[in-house]
């Protein structure tokens, strides 16, 4: 997987994603990362400038379209030069939709992904237009710059590319998988603070403990996230419902007869 990120300061993103697992798949080869200065694409060889005053006024500047547009014809020619089609081009924004982990394992496939992070007061609505697949936020809140949120996708995407985590990092038991959040984890000492690990856990028993798992998950989940427990409901009804829903289908293959 290789991520492009085009940004006013490159060091920012290639200094925070040198270390633990992502620089480790880095050095593997497993991902790049190619932070590319949309500055030095700038029409002004002097200041090398990449932002201007807003159109109808208001506050701050605006980044411009050229440097942009040409930032990312570079970076897809040199992907078409290694015979890879026309990447999706992320806009990390406040008006996007909300990351989450659906986004993150339909990203995961992709052999090039692309990320314009903004700065001022945004970019020049036309070159967005022209050139931007997807808008996704981080949250609903609003940062100074979109290399933080940018980061924070690259670094959920990674974790999906095969050989990144090993076996004990798998991302597929994570929390977020099926809808539930993971379980509550205890590691030595068996006691501490008074508190102790849950017995079931010391009993051998694999079949009990995942049973056990499963519903610490799901009462975790219903507590904590009760938007995530209806999403997991729905796709997991309870038994007699589901004899219920049966019944009901036989019921009308057989033309509604009882
Ligand atoms: N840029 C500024 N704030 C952001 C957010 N919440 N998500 C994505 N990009 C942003």
């Amino acid at each position: 997987m290789n991520f492009h990120i085009m940004t006013l300061f490159p060091e920012m993103v290639t200094e925070c994603l040198s270390s633990s697992i992502i620089g480790r798949a880095k050095e593997k080869g497993l991902i790049s990362l190619n932070a590319v200065n949309i500055r030095d694409y700038s029409n002004d060889t002097k200041h090398h400038k990449v932002d201007d005053y807003t159109y109808g006024g208001g506050a701050g500047m605006l980044m411009q379209a050229q440097p942009i547009y040409d930032c990312y014809i570079d970076i897809k020619n040199k992907i078409s030069a290694a015979n890879g089609k026309a990447p999706r081009v992320i806009y990390v924004t406040p008006q996007g939709k909300v990351f989450n982990q659906s986004i993150v394992t339909e990203l995961a496939q992709e052999e090039n992904l692309v990320f314009l992070c903004g700065h001022y007061e945004g970019v020049d609505e036309r070159v967005l237009e022209e050139i931007v697949t997807d808008y996704i936020s981080i949250g609903d809140y609003v940062l100074t710059g979109g290399e933080l949120p940018a980061m924070v996708m690259i670094d959920a995407i990674s974790r999906f590319v095969p050989g990144v985590l090993n076996n004990n990092e798998s991302a597929m038991t994570d929390s977020f998988h099926n809808n539930l959040l993971e379980y509550p984890q205890y590691s030595r000492p068996e006691e501490w603070m008074g508190k102790k690990v849950p017995p079931i856990l010391l009993s051998g028993d694999h079949k009990k403990v995942d049973e056990w798992r499963l519903e610490q998950s799901i009462i975790r989940t219903k507590e904590r996230r009760p938007d995530l427990y209806e999403a997991w409901l729905a796709e997991n009804p309870p038994v007699e419902k589901k004899k219920k829903r049966r019944k009901k289908e036989v019921s009308e293959d057989n033309g509604g007869e009882k």
